[in-house]
């Protein structure tokens, strides 16, 4: 049988000379393709800084602490659950908004609802490739003197009025292998305060200000004094020569990426219990991942197991919602009236999507598809 897999990262020779040549020089830590990899995405987002992580996670968690967020910040519910995670490591207490039916987006008017005294941040997540109302968002947070913090981990190259997502206020970004971009675990916090930047740099290296590659040449390389307490949250060398052969892809990748979005959006047309992904016309979507909804009364779990019978890998994104699980379930945090993220918890498939997929493997899914329906029906 035809096998579809959600996901196949998109790598070739390059990445593989890359990593050979990093283990050749023998330095594997955090060290000189690091900054490379910095230089070379805070140069692509026009961002002033930009810090290699272990994970996104991390990036977000640096970003409430770096910014000494100890009140709420709203999210939605409807997300992975680090996005929540990362908001109280970080030392903060996540509220959670609805969504757009739309795009799966945060609503603007559930996080207008929600706003508190102890409001102090918004952090939108950017939902598998296409951005958030930014321009609502911004003026929200202008309003009410919020920080706005770019949960960016599934849109990488996605724009909002041409403006890149992650650039709006404090960006975070995740390499993991099924991202636009992928190191095979990894992160990125960008950002244009440097104060921020100073105080992320040092906490994601053991509080340490100055990295080993930039002590290297000085004085007293020697010299490791922390000026706060922090954690080694830092990505190897290694994975960060992968990233910066990944950078060089990216535009190649998403424009793939929609390319096949745009080909499985007309052939689902004539699937009517099949409804494709909406691109608001403000938005460059980039299809980190490419979510359906299923109509018309059909078992959307059986219609997940069907396909996966059939050798293709859809999945569900994100069942369940953050609401829903034990740690989140009970009175701790406050929450808005969530029918639009019940509504489409119900309804959403996330099908295979990658940029090399073959046509035989496209026309294969969209067959399975059909077939689906009629067997369901
Ligand atoms: C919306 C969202 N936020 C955060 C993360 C966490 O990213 P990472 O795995 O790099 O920590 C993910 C990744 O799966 C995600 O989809």
């Amino acid at each position: 049988m035809r096998k579809i897999p959600l996901c196949i990262p998109y790598t070739g020779q390059e990445e593989k000379d890359a990593v050979c040549e990093v283990i050749d020089s023998g330095w594997y830590a955090h060290g000189p393709k690091n900054h490379e990899f910095e230089e070379r995405f805070a140069e692509y987002l026009g961002v002033k800084h930009a810090f290699t992580m272990n994970s996104c996670t991390s990036a977000l968690h640096l970003a409430v602490e770096g910014l000494g967020i100890t009140g709420e910040v709203i999210l939605p519910s409807f997300t992975f659950v680090a996005s929540a995670n990362a908001v109280i490591t970080g030392g903060a207490k996540p509220v959670f908004a609805d969504i757009s039916y739309d795009t799966c987006n945060i609503d603007p008017a559930s996080i207008e609802r929600m706003i508190s005294p102890q409001t102090e941040a918004i952090m939108p997540v950017h939902y598998g490739g296409q951005s958030a109302d930014m321009t609502a968002i911004m003026e929200i947070a202008e309003k009410h003197k919020l920080i706005v913090i770019e949960d960016s981990a599934e849109t990488i190259g996605g724009t909002h009025n041409g403006r890149l997502t992650g650039t709006f206020d404090i960006g975070c970004f995740s390499f993991y292998p099924t991202k636009n971009l992928t190191t095979g675990e990894g992160g990125m916090l960008t950002t244009n305060d440097d104060q921020l930047a100073l105080k992320v740099k040092a906490l994601l290296a053991h509080g340490i200000d100055k990295s080993t590659y930039e002590r290297e040449d000085k004085e007293k390389a020697w010299y490791r004094s922390a000026s706060r307490i922090g954690y080694n949250f830092r990505m190897s060398n290694i994975l960060a020569a992968i990233g910066v052969e990944q950078l060089k892809k990216l535009p190649e990748m998403n424009r793939m990426r929609r390319d096949l979005a745009t080909r499985l959006t007309e052939a689902l047309a004539e699937i009517p219990e099949v409804e494709a992904p909406v691109e608001r016309p403000e938005n460059k979507h980039v299809y980190q991942m490419y979510t359906v909804r299923i109509k018309e009364g059909l078992d959307r779990d059986e219609f997940v197991r069907s396909l996966n019978n059939k050798g293709i890998g859809a999945s569900i994104h994100f069942f369940p919602p953050v609401h829903y699980m034990p740690p989140y379930s009970g009175q701790d945090f406050r929450r808005d009236n969530l029918s639009v993220t019940e509504e489409v918890i119900r309804e959403i498939i996330t099908l295979p999507m990658y940029p090399q997929m073959a046509a035989d493997d496209l026309a294969y899914m969209v067959d399975s598809i059909r077939n689906t329906v009629s067997e369901l029906r």
